[in-house]
């Protein structure tokens, strides 16, 4: 990430941020000299009545949307983004702010058999229709998300997964990522971060599963429901150009051991 020069400091608005990526984009702009700001209902922010953006907003050059809808029914997380996206990007060009990031998922086009997905295809047409000069950052699945795929898949003592590839990556690289693009130029387009190596779904979580002495069962079924899509097994999968997250699995669990 570029370092903010006496004469470049930029205040760069994290809406999300004290969720988990938010949180780790503050503190790393932060670090390198920016003015942060994390705006969530927590610091008085909400994005879905607008209350406290235009104070948040003040002065800004740089909006980060790393929200997430606290529900992902269906009507409820479509309506969480068109709403919010929409507030922003009206309180964004009245406070004059020039670059509009948001954070989204490598395959967002390619999954809209799941309402959580229409919501986000949603609010990335929003935002590349929009006004305002943008840069959409498209991450594949967290480490930090792996657990949650288990327990999406799992009925009983069985956990039901398709062998989908997918190249997972840690939220701090993600952060580190996210954090890069807002202190550059807008892309006008999606960049593409992921982890430096493939797994299968069904595979990864059976390992996960095993190392932690989980007893659940992890069956290979290709028509396996993923949060309501059927992958096929390149769906999840980031295209040539990625940028690519240093940490590795391994020491992502060795780290997490440690602490
Ligand atoms: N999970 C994955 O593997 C994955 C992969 C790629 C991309 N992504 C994307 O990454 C993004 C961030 O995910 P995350 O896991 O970091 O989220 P998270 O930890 O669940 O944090 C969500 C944040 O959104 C805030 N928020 C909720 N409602 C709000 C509102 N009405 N107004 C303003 N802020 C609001 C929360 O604030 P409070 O704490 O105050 O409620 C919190 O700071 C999501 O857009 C997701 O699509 C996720």
């Amino acid at each position: 990430m570029y370092r903010a020069t006496e004469r470049f400091v930029m205040k760069i608005v994290v809406i999300g941020g004290t969720g988990l990526i938010g949180s780790k984009l503050v503190t790393k702009l932060g670090e390198h000299g920016h003015d942060a700001v994390a705006a969530s209902p927590d610091t008085g922010v909400n994005t879905l009545t607008g209350e406290g953006l235009p104070e948040a907003l003040e002065g800004a050059s740089v909006l980060v949307d790393v929200s997430n809808s606290p529900s992902w029914e269906d009507a409820a997380v479509l309506e969480f983004f068109e709403t919010s996206t929409g507030n922003l990007q009206a309180a964004c060009q009245a406070a004059g702010v020039g670059h509009y990031v948001a954070l989204s998922v490598v395959g967002t086009d390619r999954l809209a058999e799941s309402g959580y997905f229409r919501a986000k295809i949603a609010q990335e047409k929003l935002i590349s229709e929009g006004p305002i000069p943008y840069s959409i950052v498209h991450a594949t699945q967290f480490f930090e998300f792996i657990k949650s795929i288990a327990a999406a898949a799992t009925d009983g003592d069985t956990v039901r997964l398709p062998p989908a590839l997918f190249q997972p990556m840690a939220a701090d690289d993600v952060a580190a990522a996210v954090g890069r693009v807002a202190v550059g130029t807008p892309v006008d387009g999606i960049v593409e971060v992921a982890g430096p190596e493939q797994f299968r779904l069904d595979e990864l979580i059976r390992r996960r599963l095993a190392a932690i002495g989980d007893p659940r069962e992890v069956v290979t079924d290709p028509n396996a429901s993923y949060f309501g899509i059927t992958p096929d097994e390149r769906t999840l999968m980031p295209g040539p150009d990625a940028l690519i997250g240093e940490t590795r699995l391994e020491d992502w669990l060795k780290e997490l051991a440690a602490a």
